[in-house]
């Protein structure tokens, strides 16, 4: 049963962009057959809480001394965890949010990347459940982020993700990204508005694509 885990973080309950080119990707995978599953968590609509205790980053053997985080946000942990090692594929919807990522995916990272769980220590082929898994990041960003801009590297949400869910973890990130999603509403240039519908179209056939190829 090839299952999809999908994330959406967005806090545009109307007009979001990530939440429109996941749920194409979403739509692509269940169209495969009835076989292939999505679960879908909203990270916006059901916030998680923030991590209590730091203690929670760590296995109990690697805990200082004393150490009782909440049991109750261990047991979250553990479902979060389980949730995401049983996905086949993970997509995720990350909208930039002060060069950043928001805060309720943030929650959702610091739970999931747990040294010696889901992330190596001291060996990495016994704990990396996640290696080669694909992850997809939906990445919509309201300025202009092209190769060659002075802007070119001011996304710092991707990069965080990248390193946590692909260098640590050991996934295979891809992105699909939509830049210029502000272009309409600040007034840019027709040229750029242009430019921002060819993206966004751009990006919903990758997502089909990517559903198609990985499902
Ligand atoms: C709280 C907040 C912060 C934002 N910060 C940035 C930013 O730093 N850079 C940027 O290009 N756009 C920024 N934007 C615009 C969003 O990236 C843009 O609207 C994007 O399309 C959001 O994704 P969505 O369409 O899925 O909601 C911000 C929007 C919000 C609501």
């Amino acid at each position: 049963m090839p299952r999809l885990l999908q994330l959406d973080s967005s806090a545009d309950l109307t007009t979001s962009r990530s939440r429109a080119i996941t749920e194409t990707f979403a739509t692509a995978w269940r169209s495969l057959g009835e076989d292939h599953t999505v679960v879908h968590r909203d990270l916006h609509r059901e916030p998680l809480p923030h991590l209590k205790d730091a203690a929670l980053h760590f296995p109990p053997r690697l805990r200082p001394k004393g150490a009782s985080p909440s049991p109750r946000q261990e047991e979250l942990q553990r479902v979060l965890i389980a949730e995401l090692v049983a996905a086949d594929v993970l997509l995720i919807g990350v909208p930039l949010y002060n060069y950043s990522m928001p805060s309720t995916l943030k929650a959702w990272v610091d739970y999931i990347h747990l040294p010696t769980v889901t992330a190596p220590v001291d060996d990495p082929a016994s704990q990396q459940p996640l290696a080669g898994r694909p992850a997809v990041l939906v990445s919509t960003r309201g300025g202009i982020y092209d190769a060659g801009s002075p802007t070119e590297f001011d996304d710092h949400a991707l990069p965080a993700l990248t390193l946590i869910l692909g260098n640590a973890l050991g996934m295979t990130v891809e992105t699909i990204v939509a830049t210029r999603t502000l272009s309409e509403r600040f007034g840019a240039p027709t040229d750029e508005v242009a430019a921002q519908h060819r993206e966004l179209a751009a990006a919903h056939d990758t997502a089909v694509q990517a559903a198609r190829r990985l499902g």
